[in-house]
């Protein structure tokens, strides 16, 4: 091309260069366009190696147009630079302004006891009030423990009601907190009142009301004159601490090798307020606690002489008190690991299937 044409590219080439520079919204931006216009390889840059091509009394001509409009282009990138630098530092500046470091700061959601466990210390305390000794157990038992002292014989029908996870060493996961009653009176004696709160294992099929892990709290009384008038007593007071209002409930026969007479107090269903729901199975009722007046053979076991004492027992169903405190359909949400069942019980209720 002749002077003139190379004067027209040039031309061509600071005025588009202007306006990209001008566009330019970042420091970024405005880097890559130096790049691509004044670069050795860039649409001027690469101008300078045509410079040969001239004849000789032309070379500084063509050079000098070149370095100038390089010079120009710089300039301008130069003061966007500087503009853009200038909008980032306002930017900055605002937002130091906005910034209040005299905030208070943002509290990090907290955690909360498991429901069941939440009922438990509740228990623990209307026990505590009473003059009861909190014991526990070891959740993996002797047979013995866990059966024979309590009146269920190996040859004893009882023993099908609670499928059972036999363990290869003879041991059980105990199926109830009824061992620790043999325990206590062995450790303590008589006159004694214990709770047992603690963990139960069954094989059983899981639905809404099972689950093969849940927790029971076992109670003892042993003293003189001990009567069924006192554990009925007992029962309702705890069921109407825990639950803070009048709980309906309904005592009817039941059995259990080691008390006699055996009963099964159940409450109204709090999840159907007793209609009738998939919890209660269809009954309005929920079977909460088993009890009765311990039985002379138990008392023999712990060493105790039934003709001095009588006593009481409880083997209150936990897993489900809390499940009917707090609303929760399916007990299977309680060792699901569901964070929403752990951090806010009250919550529960809508989580259930
Ligand atoms: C017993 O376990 C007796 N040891 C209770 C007892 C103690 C009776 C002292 C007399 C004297 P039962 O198998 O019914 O009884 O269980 C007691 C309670 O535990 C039930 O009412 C129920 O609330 C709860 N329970 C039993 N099995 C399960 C299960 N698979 N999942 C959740 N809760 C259960």
């Amino acid at each position: 091309m002749d002077l003139q044409q190379l004067n027209a590219t040039i031309s061509t080439i600071e005025a588009e260069a202007g306006e990209k520079i001008r566009a330019a919204g970042a420091v970024d931006a405005l880097r890559s366009i130096e790049t691509a216009v004044l670069g050795k390889t860039g649409s001027l840059g690469s101008l300078i190696k045509t410079i040969g091509r001239y004849p000789p009394e032309q070379r500084g001509q063509v050079g000098q147009a070149i370095n100038a409009a390089k010079g120009r282009i710089k300039g301008l990138i130069d003061d966007r630079l500087a503009e853009l630098r200038q909008a980032d530092a306002e930017t900055e500046a605002r937002a130091a302004a906005a910034f209040d470091p005299t905030l208070p700061g943002r509290r990090p959601p907290l955690g909360a006891v498991h429901p069941v466990t939440a009922v438990q210390w509740e228990i623990e305390r209307i026990f505590e009030r009473l003059g009861f000794t909190v014991e526990a157990g070891p959740e993996m038992e002797s047979e013995y423990n866990n059966f024979e002292a309590l009146n269920i014989p190996a040859t004893h029908p009882a023993r099908d009601m609670q499928d059972t996870f036999w363990l290869t060493s003879g041991m059980v996961l105990r199926t109830h907190t009824s061992p620790v009653q043999h325990r206590s009176m062995i450790k303590f004696g008589a006159p004694l009142r214990v709770i047992v709160p603690g963990r139960c294992f069954r094989y059983e099929t899981i639905d809404a009301s099972h689950e093969n892990t849940f927790h029971q709290v076992e109670g003892l009384v042993i003293d003189h004159d001990i009567s069924l008038g006192n554990l009925i007593a007992m029962a309702k007071t705890l069921l109407n601490e825990v639950m803070h209002r009048d709980v309906k409930i309904r005592v009817r026969p039941g059995y259990f090798p080691f008390v006699e007479p055996g009963i099964e107090i159940d409450m109204n269903c709090e999840i159907c307020n007793g209609a009738g729901c998939a919890t209660c199975k269809r009954s309005g009722w929920i079977e909460i606690l088993p009890a009765g007046m311990v039985h002379p053979n138990v008392l023999r076991a712990g060493s105790i002489d039934p003709e001095e004492y009588t006593g009481f027992a409880f083997g209150l169903g936990l897993t489900r008190l809390a499940m009917m405190k707090y609303g929760i359909r399916d007990i299977r949400v309680l060792n699901s690991g569901d964070l929403r069942a752990i951090v806010s019980p009250e919550r529960l209720a809508a989580l259930g299937t």
